[in-house]
Order: structure tokens, then sequence, then C-alpha cells
């Protein structure tokens, strides 16, 4: 398949620092074999994350500019304000500094100790929010959802059958909200369907109980319904998101993703009461509703992006190279989760690592020699970050060990993606000389943000590179 080429051209530059194998050798090993722990200007194609990474418009970087920083008032939050009415259509805007301090204002002010709030996979910070209030978050996407293999246009749809089910076995008195996550992060940027939306909707209504999205990824999610739903072909990405969230009460937003900023997020809404419930949480632990945590210049940025991701060249372009990643992948016979979601690859670790056990955390060795011989930096999804004992002191594993390529926006090039695509074919050619891993250090909690492991066995040889000048990184000083 032929992908769009880069729809803008490139203004101001970061140049990246030359570094050798050696030198990464070190800095792995100092960090315990821990990719958080290394420093990131060791680092030449970081896809830790695509969240709070992007590239900001020279459109953007002028609003900057523009900043009122009255503490009251200031004009960038009127057209903040306007911008998010406008796409997602909720009266009531309150701006946050991220997304985890909109769900906590929305979720410690509605919720209550032993309610559940369902959503097709919640992602880890929601859930925390939702636990830290002593309620349950129900993950309810479709099996096809759960599947890495499962080839389905929709796989991030939450199941309508389950939602009802748990509606009525728990009663909607105990559901204050049902949230659904556009795109699913948790489940590998999957988008979700027009017609799971209504079809959610309508559940919702049945049992009185309002519907929220989690809209970090909306323009991608709105993108994929454009490319793949019937009936959608002919709308713009814009007409799409406002059929979307018309179908919702409201909304959580981490605009370090789709809001194309480094920082920022808000709760947008309809109800009055709640919206005054979460204002005064807002004073409490953010600040005055007219900036809720940010400056006034980065709610003009905020304003600005919302804007620019709904451009469907750009939306081309990002959905496309994610892609593009994803095809070299499995053309080459690495295992990846397909069809490929929206803002990341997903290397599937157990299959390309068969001789290293779940116990030797397959993912992580993959993330340490992607690392150490290329200078990619990617994140374990697996046994490292969520493996655990059990109550008899037995080890539990989750199904899966992922290693997730997360793609910043209009950050790396397509020859930085042709550069991972031939790093990642070459590890897999080469996969036999990488071995398992055991930790020397691990926290009680969320273990692998601080976890110190070392290599089983012998110190392993340097795996040749596939001749691209990306490389030279790794040889020479
Ligand atoms: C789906 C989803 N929801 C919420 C968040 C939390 O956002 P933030 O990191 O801005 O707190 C993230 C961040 O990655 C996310 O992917």
């Amino acid at each position: 398949m032929r992908f769009p080429a880069e729809p803008f051209r490139i203004k101001v530059v970061e140049m990246l620092r030359r570094v050798t194998r050696e030198e990464r050798e070190q800095a792995i090993r100092e960090a315990g074999l821990n990719i958080f722990a290394v420093p990131a200007d060791t680092i030449y194609v970081d896809l830790l994350t695509d969240s709070g990474t992007a590239a900001m418009s020279d459109n953007q970087w002028a609003g900057i500019m523009l900043g009122d920083e009255s503490y009251a008032g200031s004009r960038n939050f009127f057209h903040f304000q306007s911008v998010v009415r406008e796409i997602f259509g909720y009266e009531h805007v309150i701006p946050t500094h991220q997304g985890r301090v909109a769900e906590n204002l929305l979720f410690s002010t509605i919720l209550k100790r032993g309610q559940v709030v369902p959503s097709n996979i919640h992602f880890d910070t929601t859930r925390a929010n939702i636990e830290h209030q002593g309620a349950e978050a129900a993950d309810l996407v479709i099996d096809e959802g759960l599947d890495p293999y499962a080839l389905h246009s929709f796989k991030g749809n939450l199941d309508p059958a389950k939602l009802e089910r748990l509606l009525t076995d728990r009663g909607a008195a105990n559901v204050p909200l049902v949230m659904i996550t556009v795109t699913n992060n948790s489940g590998g940027g999957q988008p979700v369907s027009m017609a799971n939306v209504r079809a959610v909707r309508q559940v919702c209504e049945r049992h009185g109980v309002p519907l929220f999205f989690d809209a970090c990824r909306f323009a991608e999610n709105c993108y994929f319904v454009q490319q793949r739903e019937s009936g959608y072909a002919n709308k713009s990405v814009t007409e799409i998101a406002r059929e979307l969230f018309s179908h919702g009460d409201g909304c959580t937003m981490s605009a370090k993703k789709d809001g194309l900023v480094n920082m920022g997020g808000f709760v947008a809404l309809n109800n009055a009461e709640w919206t005054q419930q979460l204002t005064n949480l807002l004073i409490l632990i953010e600040g005055f509703p007219t900036y809720g945590g940010l400056a006034g210049r980065d709610l003009e940025a905020v304003a600005r992006g919302l804007r620019e991701v709904l451009n469907e060249d750009y939306l081309a372009f990002r959905i496309g190279q994610v892609a593009q990643l994803g095809e070299l992948l499995e053309h080459a016979g690495v295992p990846i989760v397909v069809p490929v979601g929206g803002h990341a690859v997903y290397i599937d670790a157990r299959r390309f690592l068969e001789h290293v056990p779940q116990s030797q955390f397959p993912g992580q060795a993959l993330v340490v020699a992607l690392y150490r011989e290329f200078g990619i930096r990617a994140v374990e999804v697996g046994s490292l970050m969520f493996g655990h004992k059990d109550a008899g002191g037995r080890d539990v594993f989750p199904q899966l060990d992922l290693v997730r390529l997360a793609i910043p926006r209009r950050v790396y090039t397509t020859e930085h993606m042709r550069f991972v695509a031939d790093s990642v074919i070459q590890l897999h050619r080469e996969r036999e000389k990488l071995r398992g891993l055991r930790l020397t250090y691990e926290a009680p909690v969320l273990r692998h943000f601080t976890a110190r492991l070392e290599e089983i066995g012998p110190a392993p040889a340097a795996v040749p590179d596939a001749g691209r000048p990306g490389h030279e990184l790794r040889s020479r000083a």
C-alpha cells in the first residue's frame, strides 16, 4: 500500500546527539535494564509514548505569544471554551493541566463507594481514579478486542449486551455513568464505530444512565469512522466528531494526545449541577475556572491544536504513518497486533522471542535490545508491567507480552519509521541471540517504573546493523 507523505514542512529542528553502542550499553546497565531510567538524550527514536510528545505548529507557537495571563477571564480561555463547545458540543468546559486531573475531578465528585463504571477498556489512570473512590472499573470491550489477531474494523467497541447485563445485574443506581474510550488505548488504540456508540447510547437511555467519552484520541477515532464505516465516507471528520459527541453527555480529555500540545486537558459536560461541584473542587486543586492549572498561552495552544488535529491531510498522514510501520513489520514476518491501531504498533513479544519464557520478561528483553542495538525506546506492556504474585506466592502473568511502539504526532519522518522497521526486522532475524531477564529489585506497586533487572547468562554480542545511515549512531562516536 502507498501512504501519504508528510503534509508539512519543517521550520525548527532539534538535533540528536550521536551515541555509540558502548555508551548505550553503559546507560542501560546503569539504568538496571529499565528503559524509564535511561537519559532521553541518549535515544535516537523515542517511541515510549504519544502523550505530550507532539510537535506544535507555527500557528500554535504564534498563539503562545498571544497568551493573556490575567488571573481571571483570560481571552485565551474564551477561545478555548468556544472551540471545545464547537467540536464537542457540551455547554460547560473545565480546563485541567492533564487528563488524569479531569478524571479525578469527575470521579471524586460523582462516584460513590461500591458503584461501578463500565467502559470498553479503562485506561490505567481512569481505572486508578475510579478504584481510588472505592468503586469498580469494568471493562466490557467486545471479545474480538481481546484477541490480538482477530480482524475487526472496530475492535474498540463496547459490547452492548455485556453492558445491558451489567446494568440489569447491578442496577442503574449503582452506575453513575458509562464511559467509552476513543480510541481504545489499552486495547491497542483500536477505534469505536458510530453504530456502536448509538447502540451503547440506547442501552444507557433505557437505564437512565449518562454516557461520557474519554476523548484523548477522538480525531483519530473519527478518521477511522470516515474510512471504515458505511455512510461516513462523505462526511468530514469534524462532522463525524460532532455526531459522535452528540450521543454523549460529556467527556474527559487529555489534550496531550489529539490536542497536539505537551500539557493540557479538560472536562466538558452538560450537567450544570455536576459542573458546580467539579468547579468547586477545581478551585481547590487546580486553579480558577478560567485557567484550571494552565497558563493562558497553553489554553491558546490547545484551542489551536484541537482545530488542527481535524485537518484530514494531517490525519491521513498520521494514521498512514502508523499503518506503514505496521505493514513493513508484518511483511517481514514480525508478529504484531492486527489491525494496527491509531497511535502505536504493538509487537507480540511472546511470539517474537519464543525461547524466552514469560517468567523471563520477553517484552522487556526486546525493549532492552532495541535500545542497546539501535537507540530506539519502546515500552513493555506485559509481564513486567502487569505480572504479580497471587496470595499463595505464585507468579501470575498477563495473557499477552506486548512491546508498544507509540508514535509521537508530527515528530518523526517516514525515514525515521523505516529505520525503526529495519531495526526491528534485523533484531527479529537475530532473535536467537536475545536472552531472558530476571528482577533484582521490584517496588510493591507499579513496579515497571522503577524495577531493576539483569540478563540471565553472559553479556549479549552486538547484532549486525541493517545498513541504514541511522545505524551510524551506534558505531561511530
Ligand atoms: C485513554 C487515556 N485516558 C487518559 C489518559 C491520561 O492522560 P494524562 O496523561 O494527560 O493524565 C491517557 C494518557 O495516556 C490515555 O491514553
